[in-house]
């Protein structure tokens, strides 16, 4: 059976944030206590996804692999390509091609954030769907659907098509910024036309794998919450959230050195030794009192 590579695509100006993020990638910016692209990373950690590939501009790659390095600290392989200019997200297919191979693929959006209990277990079902030659998306139901990839259904609550940011109206339920892809994706990739706005559009590589008849749809139910942290609304609310919920719940979220050590990717000593080398930090003390509490 062919594995699972991971791509984080963390490019982009981010310049719906700007001044935000004239010095500073947007995927590196605070939510709550972590780096956004904690909560991706995460994501396909708890997916079982350990070979990942983190794409981003020339100017932020350096400030990324500071941050993660090579992965050895969690037990995981970290390697880092460049997306020279903001062709697209379904560009970073084509520089993952030589990290991807013949495996199948699992990309995720560095400004993307997922949470909520039974969320693995429609990863586990994606990946149930690669086995059987099928790619997936994941649908959400939003108030601003036009702001994404929206997806139209027929009368049989079936996809009829996606539209990118549509002008008129097709509905709420939009694509998520995480795709199952198999390894189709790249030749798909390759052969794709810039769309008008000069970018290599995922909505097109998502209609390609549709017209095919395969495509899978999972939609996300509302104890799923999903955001993609583009605006400054959108990175407060999730900020709030996460630091409501960790504080209600004594538990961090997307804490990928925690993952890590419950996934058994690093030990006991590890998970100290990083713990102590941010003890001054309340989550350094978090990691802490995890090792503190195994022993
Ligand atoms: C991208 C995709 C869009 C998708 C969205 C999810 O849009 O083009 O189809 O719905 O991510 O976050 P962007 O936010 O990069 O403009």
């Amino acid at each position: 059976m062919k594995s699972i590579k991971g791509i984080i695509l963390a490019g982009g100006y981010g310049s719906r944030l700007y001044p935000l993020t004239l010095g500073v990638s947007k995927q590196l910016l605070p939510v709550y206590d972590k780096p956004m692209i904690y909560y991706p990373l995460s994501t396909l950690m708890q997916a079982g996804i350990i070979d990942i590939l983190i794409i981003s501009t020339k100017n932020d790659i350096s400030k990324f692999e500071k941050l993660l390095g090579n992965g050895t600290n969690l037990g995981i392989k970290l390697s880092y390509a460049i997306q020279e200019n903001p062709n697209g997200i379904a560009e970073a297919l084509i520089i993952a091609s030589d990290f991807i191979l013949h495996e199948n693929i699992c990309l995720i959006l560095g400004d993307n954030i997922f949470h909520g209990d039974n969320f693995i277990h429609n990863l586990e079902k994606a990946k149930v769907n690669l086995s059987q030659g099928y790619s997936t998306i994941f649908g959400i139901d939003v108030e601003n659907p036009n702001d994404f990839g929206v997806i139209e259904l027929n009368s049989k609550n079936k996809i009829k098509k996606i539209i990118e940011k549509p002008k008129t109206d097709f509905g709420s339920l939009i694509v998520t910024g995480l795709y199952y892809f198999t390894n189709d994706a790249i030749k798909i990739a390759k052969n794709l036309k810039p769309s008008l706005r000069g970018e290599l559009e995922i909505t097109d590589i998502n209609n390609s794998f549709l017209n095919q008849d395969k495509l899978k749809l999972i939609r996300l139910n509302s104890e799923i919450v999903w955001t993609d942290t583009g605006t400054y609304n959108s990175l407060i609310s999730a900020s709030q959230y996460f630091k409501d919920y960790e504080i209600k719940y004594s538990k961090k979220i997307a804490c990928i050195e925690e993952i890590a050590y419950r996934r058994g990717y690093i030990d006991e000593f590890r998970l100290k030794e990083i713990a102590q080398s941010m003890i001054n930090s309340d989550y350094g003390k978090y990691l802490n009192n995890l090792a503190i509490n195994e022993d």
